[in-house]
């Protein structure tokens, strides 16, 4: 990998070279002739998501649309390792997801790998990380997913049923590839080493449960790329089909460079911060302007450095043109950095606050996205008396959602939870 950047599931930084990364990774650019197919198959001017070369890289894409096209319907696989409160980098690929599918009506699978978050953070206890699973589902419910269509689970929840299509994964990956893929090292606990089977299983579950292959397609932020790479060379050694993959950039940092990052919390906005603070974060952030009002009248802003051009490019402008004079009036110096930070401010607050009340409003609904074992066995067995599980799990979630920060799960919670 080139010594600039880094990008792998659990580290990303530096300036992101995202051609040279898909040489690195051997996936495949989005081409024109894609995003023609793309567009026939639609009927539709393409999202800006695709325009703007957000989701820029896939594998195999060419051949789900093939299936899709002769009559096999796909499932969408995508998910969140819930360490902490949800971005917006975050939510990106969440919203493309959504697009998808109202587009193709396709069944959503939505992993939250509580237990990988878990065992990668050494501060993070059990209950904080489920307790950030039922905080980053409110922000995908959130986002209009169909209930009818979307299942949503913790690892730690629904392990039964991942559990023995993880162990197929994890019987036919060797510790060498798994550190070669990871750059695993004599220090790493054991329960990353077999962490990658878990993350999986998702994409082999919709033809566990059809009896039959189902194609899947994998929308998620490149770096989870190394994963399914696991994922696809194991997948004809079970008789399944390779799940495809579409992959998008990372949301940059307000301070102008890296990601959206829970690392910088001053450069990161949450979809929880308080509408004042997320003014103020953006109103800090860093521009591509010059010394001085007049120097810049002279001179004009550099674009292509702002971290705030940036957001307009990734969430906030959706009109090419006016992203187009946006730039323009920049360039030759026609706008000021405080003026184009104030709009930014105001379209960031707003988009919050609407989707705070719809966040507030999912906790009514959880129970109609959040699938676990109980629920599993409830859904097969439809037995009325299989209610008290139900009721069992909903008392569980409640609980977790109470964790405070740096709280530890006692053992009697543990026994009680059983
Ligand atoms: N490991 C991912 C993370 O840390 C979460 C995840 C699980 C995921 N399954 C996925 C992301 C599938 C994208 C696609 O965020």
């Amino acid at each position: 990998m080139n010594q600039d950047f880094t990008v792998t599931p659990w580290d990303v930084s530096g300036t992101i070279d995202y051609k040279k990364l898909i040489e690195d990774f051997g996936t495949e650019p989005i081409d024109a002739e894609l995003l023609d197919r793309w567009k026939r198959l639609t009927g539709d001017e393409l999202p800006m998501a695709l325009q703007r070369k957000v989701f820029f890289s896939h594998r195999d894409l060419k051949w789900l649309l093939d299936r899709y096209e002769a009559g096999e319907k796909f499932v969408l696989y995508t998910g969140r390792g819930p360490s902490g409160h949800t971005h917006l980098g975050h939510l990106m690929p969440w919203m493309f997801t959504k697009y998808l599918q109202d587009k193709f009506d396709a069944p959503l699978y939505f992993q939250m790998t509580d237990d990988e978050k878990f065992l990668f953070k050494p501060e993070l206890s059990m209950k904080e990380a489920m307790s950030y699973t039922y905080e980053n589902a409110l922000d995908v419910i959130a986002l209009g997913f169909d209930p009818k269509k979307t299942k949503i689970f913790s690892d730690l929840e629904y392990s039964k049923t991942l559990y023995r299509i993880a162990m197929e994964v994890a019987k036919r990956v060797t510790f060498s590839t798994a550190r070669a893929v990871f750059g695993f090292d004599n220090s790493t606990n054991i329960g990353m080493i077999f962490i990658t089977s878990f993350q999986s299983a998702p994409a082999f579950l919709p033809s566990v449960e059809a009896g039959k292959n189902i194609p899947v397609l994998i929308p998620q932020a490149i770096d989870q790329d190394p994963h399914f790479r696991v994922t696809r060379d194991i997948a004809p050694k079970l008789g399944y089909y390779k799940p495809a993959a579409i992959h998008c950039t990372f949301l940059p940092s307000l301070s102008g460079s890296d990601k959206m990052s829970a690392s910088k919390p001053e450069s990161t906005i949450y979809t929880v911060d308080d509408l004042k603070v997320a003014r103020k974060k953006v109103l800090s952030a860093f521009t591509g302007g010059r010394v001085s009002i007049e120097e810049q009248k002279r001179l004009g802003g550099t674009p292509s450095v702002c971290a705030i051009f940036q957001y307009y490019y990734y969430l906030f402008e959706m009109d090419q043109e006016k992203l187009d004079q946006r730039e323009q009036k920049c360039v030759r110096g026609e706008i000021m950095c405080g003026e184009c930070k104030q709009e930014l401010a105001d379209r960031v607050v707003k988009f919050l606050e609407k989707h705070q009340e719809k966040r507030e409003a999912a906790r009514d609904k959880v129970q109609d996205f959040i699938v676990s074992d109980y629920s599993a066995v409830y859904d097969k067995l439809k037995r009325p008396q299989d209610k008290k599980e139900v009721a069992k799990l909903m008392k569980t979630m409640k609980e977790y959602c109470s964790a405070k920060e740096g709280e530890q799960i006692s053992v009697k919670k543990c026994k009680e939870f059983k």
